[in-house]
């Protein structure tokens, strides 16, 4: 196996080869995932479905649907669970694939490019200069009945948080809008911008979400999409049978009951950014953009593989950086946000390697 620099953020094997420690010695940045998860009632589900690991998992996923259907006023047949929103994301390509190309606005996840590519779709990008306004116009334009579209709300790696009202007249436009929302339950429901609700005015509107991120199991793998009942059952038609364990159904079914958990992560996370983001501007030649979610996408007046370097040799921090993202180039660091005492670690780190 080579050790080529990551295309994902939490590549931990990488970045400890370069440290020269074990992973879980590591600080790690780099992928946008709670430090809180996952929660004791999550881990306490899957200790108690270990019996059950003898047998296959319910191929239509009822109890779990009809949870996640309850949980967001949905019925459970608009509700299709994955192993990650990941292997969602490589279903719904298949779908994209009668569009005449993909809209991808850029910077953009990387995986798209994985979806789309495997799938064989064309790609389009529309280039977003980060320090601008989103690019709805020339969203507009290009909505030709034809071609479809993935936007990625929150977006990653600005973490800007795009309005329903902007999106809602794209779905008239595009043959299919993919609305990515992983990191959406970041936001507590009262902001959250989320087009869950308008699955059943949309046959071709397909939603994609994480429970990785927000309750920390992106080593079980768990997502689930959003999308007419027809195109769930064809995903299970293409899909292998069971890509959901025994474990992570459990899991799921206990992440959705815990809203002590979520409460937790609403009440951390705003004042944990806001700190985070102050600091970060406060050291010379960094300048965090302003993100809704748990990560923040920051400008540095200094080529960052050095500084990703210097941080991992000298203090085992792991941060983004984002050189996979062609539009971002060596100029652009993505971090998450941790603990307090966590982020002041990185803060401190930052200031000596600067
Ligand atoms: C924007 C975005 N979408 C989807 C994913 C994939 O998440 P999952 O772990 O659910 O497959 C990621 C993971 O980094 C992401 O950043």
């Amino acid at each position: 196996m080579t050790s080529a620099p990551p295309s994902h953020g939490g590549d931990r094997v990488w970045a400890a080869a370069l440290a020269r420690c074990q992973d879980n010695e590591l600080l790690d940045f780099s992928a946008s995932i709670s430090p809180f998860g996952p929660s004791a009632g999550v881990v306490q589900a899957i200790q108690q479905a270990l019996p059950r690991l003898p047998h296959y998992p319910d191929p239509q996923y009822r109890v779990l649907r009809q949870a996640l259907g309850t949980a967001l006023g949905l019925a459970p047949d608009w509700l299709l669970p994955g192993n990650g929103s990941a292997e969602l994301l490589t279903l719904a390509a298949r779908m994209l694939g009668d569009c005449s190309e993909v809209i991808l606005v850029t910077p953009a996840f990387g995986d798209y490019f994985r979806a789309l590519t495997g799938a064989g779709v064309p790609i389009r990008r529309l280039v977003w200069d980060v320090f601008q306004p989103f690019p709805w116009e020339k969203l507009k334009e290009l909505g030709d009945g034809r071609r479809g579209l993935i936007l990625n709300n929150p977006h990653n790696p600005t973490g800007a948080l795009l309005p329903r009202r902007e999106i809602l007249p794209l779905l008239e436009r595009f043959a299919w809008v993919v609305a990515d929302e992983a990191f959406m339950d970041f936001l507590p429901p009262p902001e959250q911008e989320s087009l869950l609700p308008e699955l059943p005015n949309f046959p071709n509107l397909i939603v994609l979400r994480s429970l990785t991120k927000f309750h920390a199991l992106a080593g079980l793998r768990l997502g689930f999409a959003g999308a007419a009942p027809q195109v769930l059952t064809q995903w299970q038609n293409w899909r292998d049978p069971w890509p959901v364990g025994v474990l992570a159904e459990a899991a799921a079914l206990a992440a959705i009951e815990d809203q002590a958990f979520a409460q937790k992560i609403w009440r951390w996370l705003p004042p944990a950014r806001g700190e985070l983001e102050q600091g970060l501007n406060a050291l010379p030649g960094l300048k965090p953009l302003p993100g809704a979610v748990n990560f923040l996408l920051v400008a540095s007046a200094v080529p960052v593989p050095p500084l990703q370097e210097a941080l991992l040799k000298n203090h085992r921090i792991l941060i983004r950086d984002c050189l996979s993202f062609p539009e971002l180039g060596d100029r652009f660091f993505r971090v998450a946000v941790r603990t307090p005492a966590e982020n002041q670690r990185l803060l401190a780190a930052l200031g000596e390697c600067l």
